[in-house]
């Protein structure tokens, strides 16, 4: 946990890569926050991922499902992720499945019973996934929707006036999350969206409501695999911008006639556009730019969109040129990006990341057709701003492009 100096609120680790960045910190302790989404939109693995990051035998977490599966059957699913340990379910984390009450009794029984193991456990963290879903008796009607509004409405009083961190889940359209009179209580308002754009899911989050905290606005991408969430901040590499150096050294293309063309070299810092039709040779020209880095010592990234990272290696040595023996010492990284459905973000922050492992000086993108590709739909559409925004990242880290 951290300590915000300022305000003074303690803030709780949120345990997924990337939402620190987007929330300004992590989750403010003794919050009440609404998880609200779809189903399948990531609320359950993203409250799981939260309370494994925060719950210890003393400071515990009570999860209450509510839901028709039994809480066994959900922990089925949830221990195939990374973040999943086992040694803390029944001693940091308590599952409590609230199914049996909602059959046999009422609404304000389920409130009962979450209230009285509150109040036994005094836990650091509370979640009650999916009340949404808590709908009817066996031969009876499904409460009507005034009587479910006044449940979660109780419900979420409980959940301020306790002092532990709350989560409520629930599945919540757009219009409902303007209007309904819950999310005003609410100190934390996190919407999940996922949406099918061809044949690619594309999942957003957007943090509605953040009290005492500049949260990033807008929607940012996110991730789920066997690791959880992953959320990949829409303002990702706009901060921490190094300045060019200056004068700037010239970079050598490796070809001695071009870098006379050049003055010396391509600038370091810049990026450069190799255009040409298909076969003209500009993965030869951008894979002697890199091999030319590293022979004299400086690192690279070479981002593969249309082939694979041993065939391209493999092309590289037809042409005298040895990437295999810089892989395995850890100088260059050859990037393999082929999946439909990337987002831009996510696309930097894995170059980013590359960058700082390897310590690059030179990145190579081929190609940027490929890279187009590579996005899910909707961020073909505006490919010239994200490339921008890449390039301007990057540069931004001193590395120069092409
Ligand atoms: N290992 C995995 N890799 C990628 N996606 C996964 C993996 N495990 C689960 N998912 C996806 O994560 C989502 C799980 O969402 P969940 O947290 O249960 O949503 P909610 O609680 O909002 O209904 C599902 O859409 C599922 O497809
Ligand atoms: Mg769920």
């Amino acid at each position: 946990m951290s300590h915000d100096e300022k305000v003074g609120i303690p803030r709780l680790a949120t345990g997924v890569s990337g939402l620190a960045a987007v929330l300004g910190g992590g989750l403010p302790e003794l919050s009440f926050n609404i998880l609200a989404g779809s189903p399948g939109s990531g609320k359950t693995t993203l409250a799981h991922q939260i309370v494994f990051a925060n719950a210890t035998p003393d400071r515990p977490a009570l999860y209450f499902s509510v839901l028709g599966e039994p809480a066994i059957k959900m922990l089925r699913y949830q221990q195939q992720f990374q973040f999943f340990d086992p040694a803390k379910v029944g001693t940091a984390i308590r599952f409590i499945n609230l199914s049996q009450v909602v059959l046999e009794q009422d609404l304000s029984a389920v409130l009962d019973a979450i209230s009285r193991e509150v109040e036994a456990a005094n836990p650091a963290l509370v979640v009650v996934d999916s009340f949404r879903t808590l709908v009817r008796k066996v031969g009876t009607a499904p409460p009507a929707e005034v009587e479910l509004q006044a449940f979660v409405q109780r419900l979420a009083l409980h959940l301020t006036s306790w002092q532990a961190t709350t989560f409520l889940l629930g599945e919540y359209g757009e219009v409902e999350l303007h209007n309904n009179p819950v999310f005003t209580v609410a100190d934390g308002l996190y919407w999940l969206t996922q949406v099918v754009e061809r044949n690619a899911i594309v999942r957003k989050l957007q943090v509605v409501k953040l009290r005492g905290q500049a949260s990033v606005p807008g929607l940012h991408t996110f991730r789920i695999t066997e690791a959880g969430l992953q959320v990949f901040p829409r303002t990702l590499g706009l901060t921490a911008r190094t300045a060019k150096r200056s004068p700037r050294p010239r970079l050598s293309t490796g070809i001695a006639a071009l870098d006379a063309m050049l003055g010396g070299g391509i600038p370091a810092g810049d990026s450069v556009l190799v255009a040409g039709p298909s076969g003209s040779g500009k993965s030869i020209l951008a894979t002697q730019f890199i091999a030319e880095g590293l022979r004299r010592g400086e690192p690279g990234i070479v981002a593969v969109f249309e082939e694979r990272p041993a065939e391209y290696a493999a092309r590289a040595t037809s042409f005298g040129l040895d990437l295999a023996t810089p892989v395995q010492a850890g100088q260059l990284q050859i990037l393999y990006l082929r999946p439909l459905d990337l987002s831009v973000d996510e696309t930097l922050q894995e170059l980013l990341d590359a960058v700082a492992t390897v310590g690059a000086q030179r990145l190579v993108i081929d190609s940027l057709a490929g890279f187009e590709l590579a996005l899910a739909a909707t961020f073909r559409q505006d490919f010239r701003e994200s490339l921008y925004r890449v390039i301007g990242a990057v540069t931004g880290r001193g590395v120069t492009i092409k």
